[in-house]
């Protein structure tokens, strides 16, 4: 499977898909590359927040899903799905971009009151912030790092109207790292 080929279809069919926020899941993923890059990161950390939802495209299922206290593991997911075809370092800042807000909300007492209402609410069925146990646990993951950058693109990708480049543009980013 062209899986870069892939990706583009299913921001086509499901990008549409709600957020829980005032904008789609598919400009929620694209407005996170595009922060991640305006930050100038580097494009394994451009490439893991233009595909930290993919989760949520591939299930079709609306972030506030979670208004019904199902949590939908759409991080599991998305890494899952595309552990085959991009290296660890991706598919971590994906697979742990949940924790990363559970750990930056007891490490950072201010964090917690800067997300989002969808992020806050998300938190409590994602199992609130994280104990000290956890933290310690979470820094030992060799790409913690890179998922709390990944952390804070998402955090940043939730404008009404924000202009830039398209999904192409981004995918030409990530096209780099399949089979690395
Ligand atoms: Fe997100």
């Amino acid at each position: 499977m062209d899986i870069i080929q892939f990706i583009k279809q299913q921001f086509e069919d499901n990008g549409h898909v709600a957020y829980g926020e005032d904008i789609s899941m598919g400009e929620h993923m694209l407005q996170s590359a595009y922060y991640a890059e305006q930050k100038n990161s580097s494009d394994a950390i451009i490439t893991a927040a233009l595909l930290h939802d993919f989760g949520h495209l591939i299930l079709e299922l609306p972030e506030d899903i979670t208004e019904k206290g199902i949590d939908g593991y759409h991080e599991d997911i998305g890494a899952k799905f595309l552990a085959p075809y991009f290296p660890k370092q991706i598919i971590d800042g994906i697979a742990l971009h949940v924790q990363a807000k559970r750990y930056l909300c007891a490490v950072k007492p201010k964090y917690h009151g800067q997300l989002s209402q969808a992020s806050k609410n998300t938190l409590t069925v994602q199992g609130g912030p994280m104990d000290a146990q956890e933290v310690i646990a979470f820094e030992l993951e060799p790409f913690y790092k890179e998922a709390l950058q990944v952390r804070l693109f998402d955090d940043l990708g939730k404008e009404a109207a924000l202009t830039h480049p398209d999904v192409d543009y981004y995918l030409s980013i990530a096209k780099q790292f399949v089979g690395k």
